[in-house]
């Protein structure tokens, strides 16, 4: 069944272990936006983020209950191999395969989904896929070097451009820009919003201001709990609750 929305997550709890982790909570995110979860280190954004795509099967101690949709899919209805197809994922550490090439790391998806016939195709799709991360110009000419060659901020857009090969409805981002400088994190910012014409990027971030920068939705996380969503906009200027209040103005 098609959806107007990419995610949703209908009373989604969480238990690691004997600790409740998140604490029923009901998302809907629209469609072709950047939709950021936002909260102090601990709050369960990370948590939130990987259920999307179901990294907790591999978990025995996490028990999740709820239920997540993804662009109408139910994510318990659907076989792994092809959520993963449907969700594309960017971690907080740029991981690409060090020891392959900057095309492999971009081709490998491709491959092991089968998305094209001839190499020519798959050509097509690196290409593309390089493009849209904004790599495509600084590495062109030597598509064979290895990606460990490459700076943090290159390697985090290589894993974009890896993510994005795929043409997932949903790109999930944790923490995308942690561990570059300040210049990596402004253009990885300016590229986030750019992919939303293609593709509906839920990322989290424990940095209000980035939220504020580039979200068109905000979620505000705390202690497991969600505490308030809405425009981003409209949650920074006219926050409906009093700690939502006390965490943008860096307070919590
Ligand atoms: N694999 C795990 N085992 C035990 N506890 C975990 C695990 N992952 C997360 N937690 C706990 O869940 C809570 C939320 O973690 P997390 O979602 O990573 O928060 P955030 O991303 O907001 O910093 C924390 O208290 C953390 O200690
Ligand atoms: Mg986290």
């Amino acid at each position: 069944m098609k959806s107007d929305y990419a995610v949703v997550i209908n009373s989604l709890s969480i238990k690691i272990g004997n600790k409740q982790v998140l604490k029923n909570i009901n998302l809907k995110i629209p469609k072709n936006t950047v939709f950021a979860i936002m909260g102090p280190s601990g709050s369960g954004k990370s948590t939130l983020l990987r259920s999307i795509n179901k990294l907790w099967d591999l978990y025995p101690e996490v028990k999740v209950s709820g239920e997540i949709y993804v662009d109408g899919i139910n994510v318990n209805e659907i076989d792994p191999h092809e959520l993963r197809k449907i969700v594309g994922m960017v971690f907080q550490r740029p991981n690409p395969f060090p020891h392959m090439s900057i095309y492999d790391n971009v081709a490998i998806g491709p491959k092991l989904h089968k998305l094209y016939k001839k190499k020519e195709e798959l050509d097509k799709i690196v290409e593309w896929a390089l493009k849209k991360a904004y790599l495509w110009d600084e590495v062109k000419d030597d598509l064979k070097r290895k990606a460990s060659k490459l700076s943090g901020g290159q390697q985090q857009r290589l894993c974009i451009a890896r993510a994005i090969a795929l043409k997932p409805k949903v790109l999930l981002m944790d923490e995308p820009t942690s561990a570059l400088d300040i210049v990596s994190t402004k253009r990885l910012e300016e590229n986030i919003v750019e992919l939303k014409k293609d593709f509906t990027i839920v990322i989290v971030t424990h940095n209000p201001q980035q939220a504020a920068r580039i979200s068109d939705y905000v979620a505000f996380i705390y202690n497991g709990e969600l505490i308030e969503v809405g425009p981003t906009k409209e949650v920074f200027t006219r926050p409906k609750h009093e700690l939502t209040e006390k965490y943008v103005l860096g307070k919590v």
